[in-house]
């Protein structure tokens, strides 16, 4: 269903008519993604098709944190080379990507929105990389038994970090490696995340934030 609906919004169909054109990543310009040009009104489209409420189609935009991630990940890919990753909150796939373009071992992309996990896959497909991806919701879950968690924009709201933070600490604590991709949404309470890249360009993510130009990549630090 979803990836009809999604088929649909591509220009195949008319749930929504040609919302999505594959577009390269204004940072990360080695990536090509299917992304809206107007995800307000893909959103209604699919809702119209779908006859119910969705969540918003976070997944048809390149957001600023995953953007600045991506980039640092091509910026250094021995941060992921060989190693087993995961991407939380992965929306579009695009960190998840980059992850498997910087040569990680495996990469896994985790998000509880259907829509999001067929864009992934669909994405994947488009960048020819290979990429597991999970629909669960591993934020109240132990450990996820990888080497790297990555978390690009996953802090968009007071109530998600209240559950990412704790999620990423946990990793952070039993040696896991944690890198976020945040363009100071205010909710990035924990003092144990260091900036290690700062990136500044127009057009960067979402047109809600049209006003963000700059962005940073954070890495958590274990507690002392
Ligand atoms: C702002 S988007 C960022 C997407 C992508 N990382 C990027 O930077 O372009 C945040 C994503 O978090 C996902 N999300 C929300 N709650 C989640 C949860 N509990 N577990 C995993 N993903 C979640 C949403 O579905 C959405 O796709």
């Amino acid at each position: 269903m979803q990836r009809q609906l999604f088929a649909d919004a591509a220009g195949s169909g008319d749930a929504g008519a040609d919302q999505l054109r594959l577009t390269r990543v204004p940072l990360a310009p080695e990536i090509r993604l299917y992304l809206a040009e107007d995800p307000t009104l893909l959103w209604a489209r699919l809702e119209a098709a779908a006859g119910r409420r969705l969540p918003p189609p976070f997944w048809a935009s390149a957001w600023a944190g995953g953007q600045a991630l991506a980039r640092y990940l091509f910026d250094h890919p021995e941060v992921v080379a060989g190693r087993r990753v995961l991407d939380l909150a992965s929306g579009s796939g695009l960190v998840a990507i980059a992850a498997a373009m910087a040569g990680a071992a495996t990469v896994a992309a985790n998000d509880i929105d259907p829509y999001a996990t067929t864009a992934i896959s669909l994405n994947a497909i488009a960048n020819e990389v290979r990429v597991t991806i999970t629909r669960d919701d591993l934020l109240d879950e132990g450990l996820v038994d990888v080497d790297v968690v990555l978390a690009g924009d996953a802090l968009y709201s007071g109530e998600l970090a209240a559950q990412v933070l704790p999620f990423l600490s946990r990793h952070t604590d039993q040696g896991v490696r944690v890198l976020v991709g945040d363009p100071g949404r205010g909710h990035c309470t924990v003092d144990r995340l260091e900036p290690v890249a700062r990136y500044r360009r127009a057009t960067l993510g979402v047109a809600e934030d049209s006003l963000i130009d700059r962005v940073q990549v954070l890495a958590m630090s274990p507690r002392p």
